[in-house]
């Protein structure tokens, strides 16, 4: 048995350095930066040794990577989405896998609407050709883009962060239909959908109709993405969904590259097939297609949904809190596999609980 002290903690990338001091009360923290997309082999060299792992998004927690981290007992993800973590793995050891839902969704769904109002007011475009001295004076019909009020926004997801879209898009005078995971698969009629409590009080304080995403994709001016990445959602959004959509439609992506098919976006963007997109997320992150780097009508972003200085702290604090609070015997809230918890808390082998 290893004493508190002798657990060896890895941060990923970064942390601020009071809460980096609160992880040394459960171990020895280091840190592997992260410049650019670690390979596996990275993340084992640095890991192999490690109890814990505070983890982001680009770092792959592969099969390999747990097979090569066999004291291993807990990964603490900086984000909601933890499509990076192989998690079916985790459950087999079992390695208690915890993420920071509920400190984002304002942050996130403020950069989502920020996307949204670049694409369609055109804000980049008129940044370039400013900067670019191509401005020669007033002209009427300059840049034309197109409003948000009276228009209607399509939510893909209406989860915390989808609902957070949903209260911005109700202020802008917008139109809000949504649809929930049940409600993707192609066979789903409008009249089939059952309301539940939530969808009920969206109606009620926002107006906001829950509907299947083939009538979304049909009627929605703005289509955003709020949907976790899964074996359900993989490229949710392809060639056939992109037909659906209005010629006018603008596609904002803040959740996760992978629920979109890549290739038929920039096969809509670059046929015209819909008016413009603002993305923050990709399918090969960090690699973008030519495609999209080439489009004026595409706003780009470098995965900074959640990125303002409060919630990326408290997105760093949640996760240091759930390795305090699983290293003192307790389950996080924000445990992403709790059902793990009881046999983790008998075979947390080599660990040392602080009570
Ligand atoms: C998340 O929380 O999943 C974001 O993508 C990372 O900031």
């Amino acid at each position: 048995m290893s004493s508190p002290t002798n657990h060896q903690i890895v941060v990923i990338g970064k942390v601020p350095g009071v809460l980096a001091d609160l992880l040394g009360t459960v171990g020895t923290v280091s840190f592997l930066d992260r410049n650019e997309m670690l390979t596996e082999e990275e993340i084992i060299d640095a890991c192999s040794k490690a109890h814990v792992i505070l983890t982001e998004p680009p770092d792959f927690i592969t099969a390999k990577v747990i097979g090569a981290c066999p004291d291993l007992v807990m990964i603490a993800q900086r984000a909601v989405g933890f499509d990076n973590i192989n998690l079916k793995d985790c459950e087999n050891r079992p390695i208690l896998v915890a993420n920071t839902p509920g400190v984002l969704d304002n942050a996130t769904a403020d950069f989502a609407f920020a996307l949204l109002l670049a694409a369609g007011r055109r804000v980049v475009e008129a940044d370039r050709y400013v900067r670019s001295g191509q401005w020669e004076g007033f002209e009427n019909d300059l840049l034309l883009g197109t409003e948000m009020s009276g228009r209607t926004i399509g939510i893909v997801g209406m989860g915390r962060i989808g609902s957070a879209m949903a209260k911005r898009a109700h202020g802008f005078g917008m139109n809000i239909i949504y649809c929930r995971a049940a409600d993707a698969a192609p066979q789903v009629k409008d009249p089939d959908i059952k309301l539940d409590q939530k969808d009920q009080q969206w109606l009620t304080q926002l107006g906001a109709k829950r509907v299947s995403l083939r009538t979304l994709l049909m009627q929605s001016d703005y289509v955003s993405m709020h949907c976790p990445h899964n074996k359900q959602t993989e490229k949710l959004i392809g060639k056939e969904q992109f037909a659906l959509m209005k010629k006018n439609c603008i596609f904002v992506n803040t959740s996760r590259g992978k629920v979109v098919d890549e290739e038929a976006l920039c096969l809509a963007i670059d046929s015209g097939q819909i008016r413009g997109a603002g993305l923050d997320v990709f399918y090969h992150e960090p690699k973008v297609s030519e495609t999209l780097l080439k489009a004026q009508n595409v706003v780009l972003a470098p995965h900074i949904g959640s990125a303002s200085e409060e919630t990326r702290y408290a997105m760093a604090e949640l996760a240091v809190k759930a390795v305090r609070t699983a290293f003192a015997g307790s389950l996080p809230a924000n445990a992403v596999n709790k059902e793990v918890f009881e046999n983790w808390l008998k075979n947390a082998a080599g660990v040392t609980l602080s009570k």
